[in-house]
């Protein structure tokens, strides 16, 4: 394979990804969200392996089923139960697996960088499940399906994200992304979440509450420094999505969450599975996301 084409079928971030692009996976998950029956065969014979450094549960999994739907067969690695334990590089593991045989790589992995060296010298395509606070590219693109799903089209809509921005791979491929199709994306943080480094407008919460989509993250305690979040209750009462805020958004509004989710503390439990709550669609919409993403890496 060409280093061209081997870029092409990569997926490492959205950032440099075109509207086209984005379109053509987005339309080609539809597809197979509503064709289901005709994609078993369709990667037969094809190994897909699943590198998790960092821990996962909708991402690693919507990906093994993803590849299992497309017939394909898929190897889990696990950094807890491998030889990374016995000090074994990143670059060895992946070459190593490269050398077995596979067809296309799926990486996690906690240091921002290392995926774009990876594959500059890994011949197989690579597919970013989340690189530091860097890019999360299937989630943005399963975010964009279940907005664009459920509005009918992206272009025009108001999008804010809610919460720990700082440390958040999802709000950084989702403001890429949603930006090249027309979307107003605002960000609502705490002083201390903020990220700098981004051109964007921080809103207060009164005025997030006016938006189309309100995107609450998680506040990911395993990246803060000591002092970060003063307390859980008063992360709720100044960021979090209580029964009351939501009770002040549109009717026609939704609710999204990556997950996983800090109940009570970003969002209050009840909202997890409110009406206007798509967190579980989002996941499902996980499944066919990744189809066309591993799909687009073979082909
Ligand atoms: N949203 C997401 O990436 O979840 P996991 O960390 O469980 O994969």
């Amino acid at each position: 394979m060409t280093l061209t084409k081997l870029r092409q079928r990569s997926l490492l971030g959205l950032k440099d990804l075109s509207v086209e692009e984005m379109e053509s996976i987005l339309d080609r998950a539809a597809y197979w969200e509503s064709h289901p029956a005709k994609a078993h065969s369709v990667m037969q014979g094809k190994f897909a392996a699943n590198m998790f450094f960092e821990n996962s549960t909708r991402t690693r999994f919507s990906f093994e089923v993803a590849e299992k739907r497309l017939g394909a067969e898929a190897l889990n690695f696990s950094a807890a139960v491998s030889s990374v334990q016995k000090g074994e590089s990143i670059y060895d593991t992946v070459r190593t697996l490269e050398s077995m045989g596979i067809d296309v790589g799926i990486i996690r992995l906690k240091p921002i960088g290392m995926l774009a060296e990876l594959a500059e010298k890994i011949k197989v395509p690579l597919i970013n499940a989340g690189d530091g606070n860097n890019e999360h590219p299937t989630q943005a693109l399963l975010d964009m399906y279940t907005m664009r799903k459920h509005f009918g089209h992206l272009k025009g809509l108001s999008v804010t994200i809610i919460g720990d921005v700082l440390h958040s791979r999802v709000a950084r491929s989702n403001l890429w992304a949603l930006r090249k199709f027309g979307v107003n994306v605002n960000f609502c943080s705490p002083p201390n979440m903020q990220a700098p480094e981004l051109d964007v407008n921080y809103i207060s919460m009164e005025e997030a509450l006016k938006s189309d989509v309100v995107m609450m993250l998680r506040v990911q305690l395993e990246r803060h420094e000591s002092g970060m979040l003063s307390s859980a209750e008063s992360y709720r009462e100044h960021y979090g999505l209580t029964v009351e805020r939501a009770g002040r958004l549109a009717k026609h509004a939704i609710i999204m969450h990556p997950a996983p989710i800090n109940r009570n503390v970003e969002i209050d439990d009840e909202l997890v599975e409110h009406s206007q709550s798509k967190i579980f669609t989002q996941m499902e919409n996980g499944v066919p996301i990744r189809m066309a993403v591993i799909e687009r890496a073979l082909s």
